[in-house]
């Protein structure tokens, strides 16, 4: 089972429509998926499901589970993780769902993350269990659902819940849109994702781990970025936004790879795709809950929408292909 997380600290660059739509192209193509909202947003669980169910997910006691649901004995200090079982969406594809409440174990892995280093074994177990809560969870929850792959979104910021779900990741896409606050948050995420990995594996190595725990290597190996153009003419960014789109190589190969070598060209091989802004169709996505290269006429997609309809099948389906060749290298 692989785990992809979808990061950026900047806000809004489409990190939650990615997963949604990719979690749908990847079970179109035979893969069976888990995605896994640990935003506490809770985004991409309302993208899934509709108002009704979303309410009664949320209003305790709920007959269906959150990720909430797995974590509250350990974030109450009364117990482990708790099995859970993830929404079935379609035959192959399955949410961990997200929870408003999310936000109140930030400061439970925030202090766990210094304290897998204590010298008392006894503090530096309770601390390795939460750390690694969000990676036994999934692995939980995909062995369950049979998922060969698990896709997890977070909101956008590097505070301490966010490392955590990064810990239970193996490899990391970074959404990214051509603007200046990306290109910041580019220059951020870099040396931030390095700092976790070597804080991880320094954990790992250095701290009295308690036998038999499930543990998460913490790879968070960069994959790639994906640039989600406000706009775009015949597959190019118009002119304004071509400026921000052509410094994201060089920024991404030093920034988020520390490497200092020559700037990649314009075939850059850290770019998996860039995606068009469908604009209405997102919308009308939103209103059916299914990806928009699933819309129908009968959702409104006809004349110019219709075409918009394959394009998009066609930007997901070669992305999705694109990171599982980037994840299997060695797979014809
Ligand atoms: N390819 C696209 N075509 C049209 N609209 C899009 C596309 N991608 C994202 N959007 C829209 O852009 C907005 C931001 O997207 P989204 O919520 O996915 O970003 P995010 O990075 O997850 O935001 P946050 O940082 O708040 O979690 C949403 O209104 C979404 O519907
Ligand atoms: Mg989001």
């Amino acid at each position: 089972m692989r785990t992809i997380a979808f990061f950026n600290n900047k806000g809004g660059v489409g990190k939650t429509s990615l997963v949604y739509h990719l979690a749908w192209m990847f079970s179109e193509l035979g893969k069976r998926v888990l995605a896994v909202d640990l935003d506490p947003q809770s985004n991409l669980t309302s993208s899934f499901l509709d108002d009704d169910r979303v309410e009664s997910l949320w209003s305790r006691p709920s007959g269906e589970d959150s990720i909430l649901t797995a974590i509250q004995p350990i974030a109450d200090h009364v117990g482990d993780v708790r099995a859970v079982n993830p929404i079935r969406i379609d035959a192959h594809l399955s949410l961990l769902a997200g929870d408003l409440g999310l936000g109140m174990f930030e400061d439970r892995v925030g202090e766990a993350w210094g304290r897998c280093l204590d010298d008392k074994a006894s503090n530096a177990a309770d601390a390795f269990r939460v750390m690694t809560a969000f990676h036994r969870v999934i692995r939980d929850c995909a062995q369950r659902g049979n998922a060969d792959l698990a896709l997890i979104d977070v909101g956008p910021s590097i505070g301490s819940l966010n490392r955590a779900a990064l810990v239970a990741a193996d490899f990391v896409v970074v959404p990214l849109g051509p603007d200046l606050f990306s290109l910041q948050g580019l220059r951020n995420l870099g040396p931030t994702l390095r700092d976790w990995r070597g804080g991880w594996a320094k954990r790992r190595a250095d701290g009295k781990v308690p036998p038999g725990l499930d543990m998460p290597t913490g790879s968070m190996s960069p994959l790639g970025y994906v640039l989600l153009n406000p706009s775009v003419r015949e597959n190019r960014p118009v002119q304004s936004y071509a400026r921000w789109a052509d410094r994201v190589p060089a920024v991404y190969r030093e920034c988020v790879l520390g490497d200092s070598g020559p700037p990649p060209g314009d075939d850059d091989p850290s770019r998996l795709a860039m995606i068009k802004h469908f604009k209405s169709l997102m919308p009308m996505a939103q209103d059916a809950r299914k990806p928009m290269f699933r819309l129908t006429p009968a959702e409104g997609a006809i004349g110019s929408h219709a075409a918009a309809v394959q394009n998009c099948a066609a930007q997901f389906r070669k992305l999705a292909e694109e990171i599982m060749r980037r994840m299997d290298p060695a797979a014809p």
